[in-house]
């Protein structure tokens, strides 16, 4: 988390933002910076470091003036440098951005920019808005901010001067909280309260999608509404080389589960910064149990999550499907947290399961991929995934990338209660290799597409895994349905000799999730009872593991992980598995018949 601040008035402007940088260097103190319009341009200034070790009587004369922004900086993008501090700048070293939040598409835009010109100083992805705002200004800072922001997706609060549209503050805001201060013709601005308290406690919270001009005499604030008109193409996210959205998303998981990670693993305390939770911080480590609520594949995230929460956590954790959860009774009270785990962040009944929840004063989170979207506003707190837009209607980065962001929950919650140093370490450590290992596990599918010709004339399917990889055997049985509309079902392995065993025969296999992990040798009885039975068996397993190939028909291998971690890896072989089967079928992958990629009817 960053800090920003910015002031316009009558007094000179440092000062008070390097008292409000101050107030806010826990939330971030790797460098500061502050831009100050002083009359004859703007003067910048920047440092690695602690902003209480700062004297600003160093100045001397310097950096006179009224209106200015200043920045405290905790990175996400880029290393801890000068460069890298706030503000940034444009070319024309015209306008002057100061940024708290993630750009996401910032590689596309940066990319873009450069061709037209723009030569960028650092590696953040603030920077570029800082360019783009200047592409836009025409003399107006407020519709240059508004025209740049369009092009923008992620989080942001931000705040930005121009050298050529001086005495005025432009600030907005998008999932990154931002306050204005008023104090009898003066104004102070900052995405903390604590850095407004010494000056005023007359504040407004600007709201997702708001834009403010702040001058010496007053401000105004835009909300963004008119509807846009998508140009053509804009609409279609472009797909690559691939011939499907949903392979390329499956192809990308490696970046996309890197980015939810980026700035929010810190290894040596072994840790999980979690931004986003950050104002309910002191009611979570008060929790006593959660209820996670999902539909479909968000629901399955949440199984996952139900593992970890209470292995890692030791927090009791219930999961329900929103549409059954607020139609039962469910036991809720001040010490339990709701968490809705949603993609589109606009699923119904996952939104009407929160109203529920909220009626009885519980805390609400979210796990949401799409910013600012409705979850993400009903909810209490939450944390983004991150994992950029999500084309294909079946659901198959933003599931890796949930399941990355339970894993850092779990670390989270974890460290605030028994989990000791050392196994925080390990855990973080782990994650931070998932990327790669992500990586490794994509290439098998190769592999898989042979597997989907051999398979591809059976009608049958049966999914099974124990423990962390039981909901991935739902998870898989689910995308072969919805995308090859051929029939599986997932079970629990140790629930095949309870019924399920009734059906196997030669002619209906079954994949058989069974890394070398705590449940290993009771999944291998569960292969052998298939067997026994003639029925085929496609089995994952634990690279190195000679041992299943002696009774799997066909062995797909991963990487080795920690047992939590390794669904992230196990489900990569069944998203390409469900999507050669279907491309077999001839099947639209991208848009399976019936289902829709946002279900916002009950
Ligand atoms: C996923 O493959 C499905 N298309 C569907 O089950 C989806 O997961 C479910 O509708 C929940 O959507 P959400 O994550 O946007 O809330």
């Amino acid at each position: 988390m960053c800090g920003i601040i910015g002031y316009i008035g009558k007094k000179n402007a440092i000062p008070i933002l390097v008292n409000g940088l101050r107030r806010m260097e826990y939330r971030g103190y790797d460098s500061f910076g502050f831009s100050i319009a002083d009359g004859e341009g703007v003067f910048t200034f920047k440092k690695v470091g602690k902003i209480s070790d700062f004297d600003s009587s160093l100045l001397g004369l310097k950096g006179k003036g009224q209106t200015g922004i200043a920045h405290t900086r905790w990175g996400t993008h880029g290393e801890i440098t000068e460069k890298n501090a706030h503000p940034h700048w444009g070319s024309k070293k015209n306008i002057f951005v100061v940024h708290n939040g993630i750009i996401e598409n910032y590689q596309q835009l940066k990319e873009e920019l450069e061709k037209e010109g723009c030569k960028f100083a650092s590696q953040t992805d603030t920077e570029v808005l800082a360019h783009l705002i200047e592409k836009y200004f025409q003399g107006n800072l407020e519709e240059a901010v508004r025209k740049a922001l369009k092009k923008v997706q992620g989080t942001y609060g931000i705040a930005v001067i121009a050298r050529d549209d001086p005495q005025k503050i432009v600030v907005a805001r998008l999932s990154s909280p931002l306050l204005i201060g008023t104090n009898d013709g003066e104004y102070i601005i900052a995405s903390d309260p604590n850095a407004i308290l010494p000056f005023t406690k007359k504040v407004i919270n600007m709201e997702d999608n708001e834009i403010a001009t702040i001058t010496p005499d007053n401000f105004f604030i835009m909300k963004e509404r008119e509807p846009e008109t998508l140009e053509e193409g804009e609409a279609e996210v472009d797909k690559g080389d691939y011939p499907h959205f949903m392979l390329k998303e499956i192809m990308e998981q490696a970046e996309t589960i890197a980015n939810p990670l980026r700035g929010r693993l810190i290894e040596e305390e072994g840790l999980a910064k979690l931004g986003g939770l950050e104002p309910v911080k002191g009611k979570l480590k008060e929790l006593k149990r959660l209820n996670i609520i999902a539909c479909g594949t968000a629901y399955l995230a949440g199984l996952v999550g139900e593992y970890m929460l209470e292995e890692y956590a030791g927090i009791p954790t219930e999961v329900d499907y929103a549409s059954e959860f607020r139609y039962r009774k469910p036991i809720i009270n001040r010490d339990t947290a709701i968490l809705a785990v949603s993609q589109s962040g606009e699923t119904a009944d996952t939104l009407a399961a929160i109203q529920e929840a909220k009626e009885k004063d519980a805390l609400t989170l979210g796990i949401v991929n799409a910013v600012g979207s409705s979850i993400v506003r009903e909810t209490d707190a939450g944390i983004y995934n991150h994992c950029g837009t999500e084309i294909g209607v079946a659901s198959t980065k933003a599931f890796t990338s949930q399941l990355t962001v339970l894993a850092l929950l779990a670390l989270f919650l974890g460290r605030q209660r028994e989990l000791s140093l050392v196994m925080g370490q390990r855990i973080a450590k782990e994650i931070k290799r998932i990327p790669k290992l992500v990586e490794k596990t994509l290439t098998v599918d190769a592999q898989i597409k042979e597997l989907a010709k051999k398979y591809k004339k059976y009608d049958d399917f049966f999914f099974i895994g124990r423990k962390y990889n039981y909901p991935i055997a739902l998870e898989g049985a689910l995308k072969l349905k919805e995308i090859s509309y051929v029939h599986a079902e997932g079970y629990g392995a140790g629930e095949m000799k309870h019924g399920p065993i009734a059906l196997i025969n030669k002619n209906f296999p079954t994949f058989a999730i069974c890394p070398s992990d705590s449940v290993y040798q009771k999944t291998m009885s569960n292969i052998e009872e298939i067997k026994t039975r003639k029925g085929p068996v496609i089995a994952l397993a634990t690279e190195g593991n000679k041992d299943i190939k002696k009774i799997a028909d066909d062995v797909i291998y991963i990487p080795k992980t920690l047992e939590m971690l390794t669904p992230i890896l196990s489900v990569i072989p069944l998203q390409l598995f469900a999507y050669h089967m279907g491309v077999l079928r001839g099947c639209d992958v991208d848009k399976p018949r019936n289902l829709a990629k946002s279900v916002t009817v009950e």
